[in-house]
């Protein structure tokens, strides 16, 4: 099949494909040989800038799928350390590479003690997510970063996924200076992390069970999402050969942002504002329609969810379910929840289709967990990791692959002299 452009009086065929989730495709990639025309395309919502094999979302039908795997059938049932395995090696792994996978996510969670000093130079007042950004970044000086022996590839990605909790636990425990604990070899991935976080060397610290498997299922959640912000930066930046430590730490700068990762943050900071302003939440849907406000309801809305975010559907029961379990009420989950309801059934968002996305629930879980709100985009980065990892191995390895350069249209001023 072929689709037919007619420019300027001249017809065109260009070549279609199609994913095997039957997505349909136009193929531009000789247009501007052919026609001397480019696309125009903001934001690229219309820009498939790759093939991939890793991720499928059907935005209209609210599905999410890893490998094929739906996200309702790994959330809370297959580890988080498996879900990593599986988007980096495309299948889950069995007993023994399970055993082997987390036995070397182990023995590479110990950060490079020559990186330690650079948290000192850190202001107390830096956000986690610069300071995980910038170790991140200067990994690439300690290791074999620029290597092309699959042998050092393979100990870069497992030193990222081992390491970027223990980055992560680090800078917190700096920021409220405490002193590091390190990582222990008996314990799971998100025991490890929370005991790194909360424990102090003047006591014991007993890893509540709801609190690991909370974590493991938001890890989850969030491991992968095709082409996003940041994940479309890391390859951006990984199609110019850049390595690994460099493209990923590029990935946690655009997941920072708060129309991105960073909107995790930006909901609980809403729903305080909310609370103190005796939780007048209808004031905050009447703002969020005021395109003068320059307000935006904050964990609502998605480029490509038009339905529901499969994502916020879970984490809206696992929030319930969590903090019942711990024993906490949380007023904010009752303020999101009533904001919800009035959003929902406002032809505002209704004519938009804006629906909670996965930014919605999770920091009223994160704040169950007692997990500070500067931290929740880092644990947003841990958990996303491995997808960035994914999608980095797949340009790398794409033999179709080419450094990313789009065009643009020049609209500045024409030929001048000074
Ligand atoms: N509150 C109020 N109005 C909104 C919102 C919102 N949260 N989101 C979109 N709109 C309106 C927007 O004003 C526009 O209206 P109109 O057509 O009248 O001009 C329309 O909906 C379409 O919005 P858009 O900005 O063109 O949509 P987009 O696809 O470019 O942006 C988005 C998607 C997620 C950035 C946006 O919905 C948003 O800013 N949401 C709030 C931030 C947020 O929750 N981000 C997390 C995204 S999900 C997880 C992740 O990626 O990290």
């Amino acid at each position: 099949m072929t689709a037919k452009l007619i420019l300027e009086g001249k017809e065109y065929d260009l070549p279609t494909l199609r994913g095997t989730e039957n997505e349909l495709a136009i193929d531009i990639s000789k247009l501007r040989a052919q026609t001397g025309a480019v696309t125009y395309d903001p934001g690229y919502g219309n820009t498939g800038s790759c093939q991939s094999a890793i991720t499928f979302i059907d935005g209209e039908a609210g599905i999410l799928r890893y490998r094929g795997y739906p996200i309702e059938e790994l959330a809370g049932k297959v580890p988080f350390t498996h879900v990593a395995y599986l988007l980096i090696h495309g299948e889950l792994p069995n007993a023994e590479q399970a055993a082997a996978w987390s036995e070397s996510l182990r023995g590479n969670s110990l950060v490079h003690e020559g990186l330690l000093n650079f948290f000192d130079h850190f202001p107390v007042t830096a956000h986690p997510m610069n300071i995980l950004a910038g170790m991140i970044s200067s990994m690439s000086s300690f290791y074999p970063a620029d290597s092309t022996d699959d042998a050092h590839i393979q100990q870069n990605i497992l030193r990222l996924i081992g390491q970027v909790k223990t980055l992560a636990a680090f800078s917190y425990k700096k920021s409220v200076g405490e002193p590091l604990i390190y990582p222990r070899n008996d314990l799971s991935y998100c025991a490890n992390f929370l005991r790194m976080m909360f424990a102090t060397p003047c006591g014991e610290y007993e890893v509540s069970k709801t609190m690991e498997d909370a974590l493991d299922m938001l890890l989850v959640l969030h491991a992968d999402h095709e082409q996003n912000c940041s994940t479309s930066t890391v390859r951006m930046v990984s199609s110019s050969e850049a390595n690994i430590y460099a493209s990923v730490s590029a990935g946690v700068n655009a997941l920072w942002g708060p129309l991105h990762g960073g909107a995790n943050q930006a909901v609980l900071e809403m729903l305080q504002r909310i609370e103190a302003d005796s939780g007048d939440y209808k004031k905050y849907v009447e703002m969020a329609k005021d395109k003068n406000s320059g307000f935006r309801l904050m964990g609502f809305g998605h480029r490509v969810y038009k339905n529901f975010d499969p994502r916020a559907k879970l984490l809206k029961k696992a929030a319930d379910a969590v903090l019942d379990e711990l024993g906490v009420s949380d007023p904010l989950l009752d303020i999101a929840k009533s904001l919800e309801e009035v959003a929902l059934n406002d032809s505002f968002f209704v004519e938009r289709k804006l629906y909670p996305n996965v930014d919605f629930y999770s920091g009223v879980i994160y704040r169950a967990l007692g997990i500070p709100t500067d931290m929740f985009t880092v644990l947003f980065s841990i958990g996303r990791m491995p997808g960035w990892i994914a999608h980095w191995m797949e340009m790398r390895n794409d033999p179709d692959g080419r450094i990313h350069r789009p065009r643009q249209i020049y609209t500045g001023a024409t030929l001048r002299h000074p």
